[in-house]
């Protein structure tokens, strides 16, 4: 596990940037599985002007998003979906079809579960994961007591998760209590993972990577078994 501490917001996003920028130039049919939240809109952004400079290009690529909210419409601002389409997909050159993020409006959401894995497997696997990390150590959706064993599969969302993400909603209980999230196998099987993690309230989270053993009471923690994990990081 490779940690690199940087001292601003910018520098992290950048860093991870130029990352996913040699990944595409190396192999510009690249599997790149990709994270929401407040973490890498930076990200995203520098990306972004990345593609407009004409340094990358996303016409070969095919994304894999970690998770979505079960019960919400792809068209609805709140969704996984529509955040990235706000924050990537529509400024980039990524055929339609290549950009997958799993469906947490399917009829049989077991059969979706399934489904997906299929495809990510279909694509040749994961070659670059980012990821975020909640204060409670989870990676996705994955809450602290998820089975290492699991592969894309539907989750109970914990209170102090859905509280985090009220401020996307007009109200905490439209926040759903459910969501389809890849598994901690199927993230594990990513060739390489970039962790982004930046503000004083993940400080005491990321100490816990590195203090504590690997539990499935602390998600994140599998990492440690990863053997290419980058982690970067500031406050
Ligand atoms: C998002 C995801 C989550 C977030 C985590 C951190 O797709 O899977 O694990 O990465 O909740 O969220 P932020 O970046 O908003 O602190």
């Amino acid at each position: 596990m490779k940690w690199i501490k940087v001292n601003t917001y910018d520098e992290m996003s950048k860093m991870a940037a130029a990352i996913f920028e040699k990944q595409l130039i190396e192999k510009p049919q690249s599997v790149l599985g990709m994270a929401t939240g407040g973490t890498p809109e930076g990200f995203y952004k520098e990306l972004v002007q990345c593609h407009m400079k004409g340094d990358i290009s996303f016409a070969e690529v095919n994304t894999f998003n970690l998770d979505e909210y079960v019960g919400i419409a792809a068209e609805e601002a709140t969704s996984y979906h529509n955040y990235m389409y706000e924050h990537l997909f529509k400024h980039i050159n990524i055929p339609r079809q290549n950009a997958h993020l799993p469906n947490g409006l399917a009829e049989d959401l077991e059969k979706e579960c399934a489904y997906y894995d299929k495809l990510i497997e279909q694509n040749g696997g994961i070659d670059l994961q980012l990821l975020g990390i909640g204060v409670n150590g989870h990676i996705g959706f994955n809450e602290p007591g998820t089975s290492f064993q699991t592969r894309t599969h539907i989750v109970e969302l914990a209170e102090k998760t859905r509280q985090d993400n009220a401020k996307y909603f007009p109200e905490e209980k439209e926040v759903p209590k459910l969501a389809i999230t890849m598994g901690i196998e199927t993230i594990m099987e990513a060739k390489r993972i970039i962790l982004l993690a930046f503000g004083e309230n993940k400080t005491e989270t990321l100490k816990r990577i590195q203090q504590e053993g690997i539990s499935e009471e602390f998600p994140a923690s599998c990492l440690k078994n990863h053997p290419d994990v980058t982690i970067i990081y500031g406050s």
